[in-house]
């Protein structure tokens, strides 16, 4: 039987980028002979107006079932006055939890037509392809206790850094996998300087290392010295594995290394199940874009790159995936630009459509 999809366009441009995966999707069935069975469910505020809630409980079945999941985007502002327990993020949050999607990875590629985006100069980003594999599950956006609490006569407010070794051991081991496949470097960030959690950090990702990576080139750096040193020269670096909170910010500003948010995937995969596939989630890291929604100006690129992602990481198809890179690459060499990718003059944007249209040409 074809391997199995769940598409969850959300809200906002969600929709209308997905539009151009399901194309994709669609020409890889009709030209590669890569069929995939695709179902398609609500989440976020679609999922709330119909149910009332943003992830129905059948829906959440269904994402534990299939091979892979692919999501939109959620939220909007005629959600923002909702109660927290229903808010359209929390689909996404409740969706990363139930299937256990502790490794995160972003990657960060520069484009050599987009190289100019860059806030660096070009001869420090062009040929940048780096991806940060960032602990999602675990960390002080989790840690017990935490609250905001009375002291003497004031409040405090806490949160609890806490890492397992297990927690740690997993994602390790998904970035020296990752790191076999790709360039064979992996980096480690924490501050094991200041943090305890940090030590325990350093030691685990070695006896990891030592165990069962040995050929991986394993480093280790602090995660303040890890940013400077993203800005700095980041093509020093192939995988970089860091823990929640460095994970976002680090990979946050990675991004900005290359340009458009419209332009970044990200894959969150879990533990391994019978037959090798991780369970997995595939977004792209923009969010719902209100201000341009309905306007078919959106970059569908992000989503489709996200697609890219799962023919590697679910479907074991890495030349098909490398085949939409490439078309993606060929497009933005040609000059296709969505409105967000406007830099030089004269250029007239092309719509999502339009875009779609360029990649699968
Ligand atoms: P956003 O990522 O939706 O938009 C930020 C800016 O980037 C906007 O100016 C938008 O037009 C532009 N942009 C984003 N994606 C684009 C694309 N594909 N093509 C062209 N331009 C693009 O972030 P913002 O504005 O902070 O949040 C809007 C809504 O999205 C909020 O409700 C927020 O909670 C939600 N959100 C959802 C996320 C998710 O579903 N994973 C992630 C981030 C925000
Ligand atoms: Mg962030």
């Amino acid at each position: 039987s074809n391997p199995s999809l769940l598409i969850l366009a959300g809200d906002g441009i969600g929709p209308e980028v997905m539009t151009e995966v399901k194309r994709v999707i669609d020409w890889f069935g009709a030209k590669r002979d890569l069929a995939f069975d695709v179902e398609e469910d609500l989440v976020g505020g679609a999922a709330y107006d119909k149910h009332g809630t943003p992830l129905h409980d059948d829906t959440m079945a269904k994402a534990l079932q299939v091979d892979a999941v692919l999501l939109g985007a959620v939220g909007g502002p005629k959600y923002d006055a909702l109660d927290f327990s229903v808010k359209p993020e929390r689909g996404l949050l409740r969706l990363r939890k139930e299937m256990d999607l502790f490794s995160n990875l972003r990657p960060a590629q520069c484009f050599d037509a987009l190289a100019d985006f860059s806030s660096l100069k070009k001869d420090i980003v062009a040929g940048l392809d780096i991806m940060i594999v960032r602990e999602l599950t675990s960390g002080v956006y989790f840690g017990e206790p935490r609250g905001i609490f009375e002291e003497g006569n004031e409040r405090v407010g806490i949160n609890t850094q806490r890492y397992t070794e297990s927690e740690i051991d997993r994602v390790a081991r998904s970035a020296f996998e990752l790191a076999r496949r790709r360039g064979n470097k992996v980096c480690s960030m924490e501050k094991a300087n200041v943090m305890e959690s940090g030590i325990l950090w350093r030691e685990v990702v070695q006896k990891v290392h030592d165990t069962d990576y040995p050929d991986v080139e394993l480093t280790h750096m602090y995660a303040d010295n890890g940013a400077m040193q993203l800005v700095r020269a980041p093509k020093q670096f192939d995988v970089i594995v860091t823990d929640n909170l460095f994970g976002d910010i680090l990979s946050d500003c990675a991004a900005m290394l290359t340009g458009s948010l419209g332009m970044l995937p990200s894959a969150s995969l879990g533990a391994p199940n019978a037959d090798g596939r991780p369970k997995a989630l595939y977004e792209p890291v923009h969010g719902s874009a209100p201000d341009i929604a309905g306007q078919g100006k959106a970059n569908p690129i992000a989503c489709i790159l996200s697609f890219a992602m799962a023919l590697r990481y679910s479907f074991d198809q890495g030349d098909e995936a490398a085949r939409l890179e490439a078309a993606v690459e060929k497009v933005l060499a040609d000059g296709v630009r969505t409105a967000d990718l406007l830099g030089e003059e004269g250029v007239t944007p092309v719509s999502t459509t339009g875009m779609g249209d360029a990649i699968l040409a």
